[in-house]
């Protein structure tokens, strides 16, 4: 692939570079700073398309998509199921819950068997860290990582990017990238793929990343992927522009890491009065589902002129139909993309 013309920002990626080499969307770790940048600017006219009334494109029409979901979902399944249908795709959602999954069947067979059904894309969730990776190499079409076990849920970094450009934006700040941006990441981090995602997507565009947790919740030498790391809520608040929150992964939890929900509020609870004493302009993020009264109160998550919870969730339907539109287009032989297969 060579770099696509069509990019409002094509002039600004290193002379030569592709503007995205890669057949699979695994995580950001894969990805090089302009890859990035590339898709958060080819998802800016899908960002315009689903303000419109008249929100369809036919860019993929007569492919199939798959969204094969081993975990629950409410957001990433079904803005790219919205992304796959607004770009005239034909989309099928397999939940594991109802699928032969449950008679026995291992992760590679079920690979084996959407691959022989020629999906023109497949989307994947799963617990297992790896798994995407796994099931990319046993097919023939691109598959997108929709979350992996504790590893990467890359198109949910991508997606918060997108909605922190367009706030900061909005203030009249010049946002192509977050130099000079400090963003803490506040939570369970342990077991969370989005805060790895948004560790190396924030990071790759300039930010200064800050992460606090309890120390049962903070990975082992996390230092070593160039995170300032706080275990005090409020020194990590300190002059930052941005509080992403995360909820506590319960589900992935073997054994007690808090001592009591309460008392986790009490200490790294996102409430009003812990956020008045930030700056007065600082943004909150959650990437949802959120868990009010635990790690966010409901003050602080609706707060209209702070909290862009619900751009995250717009700007999910644009990234994903730009990645979608992006993975597929060397298969649909869009010029300058290489022939199709
Ligand atoms: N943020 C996120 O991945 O949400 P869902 O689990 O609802 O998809």
């Amino acid at each position: 692939m060579t770099r696509s013309d069509t990019s409002p920002h094509a002039a600004r990626y290193p002379a030569g570079a592709q503007a995205f080499p890669h057949r699979d969307l695994l995580g950001i770790g894969q990805m090089e700073r302009h890859e990035i940048l590339f898709l958060l600017d080819e998802a800016e006219q899908w960002v315009a398309l689903n303000r419109q009334s008249a929100k369809h494109s036919d860019a993929l029409a007569g492919l199939t998509i798959i969204n094969a979901f081993f975990e629950n979902s409410t957001r990433t399944l079904l803005s790219f199921e919205i992304a796959g249908k607004r770009l005239g795709a034909d989309v099928v959602n397999m939940h594991a819950a109802q699928s032969s999954v449950k008679k026995g069947e291992t992760l590679i067979d079920t690979a084996i068997t959407l691959n022989a059904m020629r999906a023109d894309a497949i989307v994947i969730r799963h617990g297992s860290s790896g798994a995407t990776g796994l099931i990319a190499d046993k097919v023939d079409c691109p598959v997108l990582n929709a979350g992996d076990g504790q590893h990467e849920h890359p198109t949910q970094a991508l997606l918060d990017a997108l909605a922190l450009r367009h706030a900061l934006r909005e203030r009249g700040e010049s946002a192509d990238d977050f130099t000079g941006q400090t963003i803490v990441i506040c939570g369970d981090i342990l077991h969370s793929r989005v805060a790895r995602s948004n560790l190396l997507c924030l990071q790759a565009l300039g930010a200064t990343v800050r992460l606090c947790a309890p120390p049962a919740l903070m990975p082992v030498g996390i230092e070593a992927m160039g995170a300032e790391v706080f275990q005090d809520f409020d020194a990590a608040l300190d002059g930052a522009d941005v509080v992403m929150m995360l909820r506590l992964q319960t589900e992935r939890m073997s054994g007690q890491f808090i001592p009591s929900a309460r008392e986790y509020h009490h200490l790294y609870g996102l409430t009003k009065a812990r956020l008045d004493k930030a700056k007065d302009d600082t943004l909150v993020m959650h990437p949802g589902p959120m868990n009010r009264g635990v790690e966010i109160d409901s003050e602080v998550a609706d707060l209209i002129d702070r909290s862009i919870i619900t751009r995250q969730v717009e700007m999910g339907v644009a990234i994903r139909m730009a990645c979608l539109d992006v993975l597929t287009r060397r298969a649909r032989g869009v010029e300058g993309w290489g022939e199709a297969a």
